[in-house]
């Protein structure tokens, strides 16, 4: 009998935001394996769930997807990775792929999970959710993400911020994931909309080095790390629908 492949989301950073499906997975799974991007770096889905895997004896399997937008790099690794995965699953193996926050949100199983289902249709692939940053990052910075009849944008900002403008004007919030060099154009862009105050950047969400930064000009354009978000909450929106005042998020508590 063939296995199984699992997309497993295991949250934003904090071992508690693992789902009990999640948790499950992990443990009862035959093999796990994880995304690196190098062999130099380690993978940060595997350094979420490390205490569960030491607790249940596993060793996650890492595979390499670099950090590149050239796609003939991309698709040689996700060949690589999926002739791996599907060997095991072939075996009758349960593979728990890994993946930081949720499998579906700009991750590298959703490339592994279209290559499977197009060249290995007899394969079982499933998504277990975990907890997005897109969820997470507005949360550790006393934010809502939407109430009532408001809309919200998700951008990878490393792919251009050049329609950052029209996003604001069109959107109530706006999420700007994947944030690189491009800190100082966003402020930029946000000073002239007047926005500035209302955008927040958090690095490493519900980690223990996570950052809440309130003021877009106190990052710097080489704040160095992967993990980084900014989320512009426009004012006049929080209660909208009940017709309530606006509720500025920095007279929300901010949790730490
Ligand atoms: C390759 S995407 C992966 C997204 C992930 N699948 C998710 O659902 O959160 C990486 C981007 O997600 C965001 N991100 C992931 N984890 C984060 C965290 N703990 N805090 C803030 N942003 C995070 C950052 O924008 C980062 O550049």
């Amino acid at each position: 009998m063939l296995g199984r492949v699992i997309g497993v989301g295991v949250g934003p950073g904090a071992l508690d935001l693992l789902t009990l499906r999640a948790k499950s997975c992990i443990e009862t799974s035959d093999v796990v394996v994880c995304p690196r991007a190098s062999i130099y770096s380690q993978s940060l889905a595997q350094r979420i769930v490390q205490p569960l895997l030491d607790v249940c004896g596993k060793q996650a399997r890492a595979l390499t997807f670099p950090m590149t937008k050239d796609p003939v790099i991309v698709a040689k690794a996700v060949r690589e990775a999926v002739t791996v995965i599907a060997d095991l699953a072939r075996q009758g193996r349960t593979v728990a792929f890994l993946s930081e926050g949720d499998p579906s949100t700009y991750s590298s199983f959703i490339y592994v999970r279209r290559a499977l289902v197009r060249d290995f249709p007899q394969i079982c692939v499933e998504i277990i959710p975990g907890v997005s940053s897109v969820m997470a990052v507005p949360a550790v910075a006393g934010l809502d993400l939407a109430d009532g009849h408001e809309r919200v944008a998700i951008v990878p900002s490393t792919y251009g911020i050049a329609d950052l403008a029209q996003l604001v004007a069109n959107f109530d919030t706006v999420v700007l994931m994947k944030v690189g060099r491009e800190v100082g154009d966003i402020v930029a862009i946000l000073a002239a909309q007047n926005l500035l105050e209302h955008a927040f950047f958090v690095s490493k969400a519900t980690m223990p080095e996570q950052r809440v930064i309130d003021d877009l000009r106190n990052v710097g354009a080489h704040h160095g790390d992967c993990q980084s978000t900014i989320v512009i909450r426009k004012p006049g929106g929080a209660g909208r629908l009940l017709g309530e005042a606006a509720i500025r998020p920095r007279e929300l508590e901010v949790i730490g």
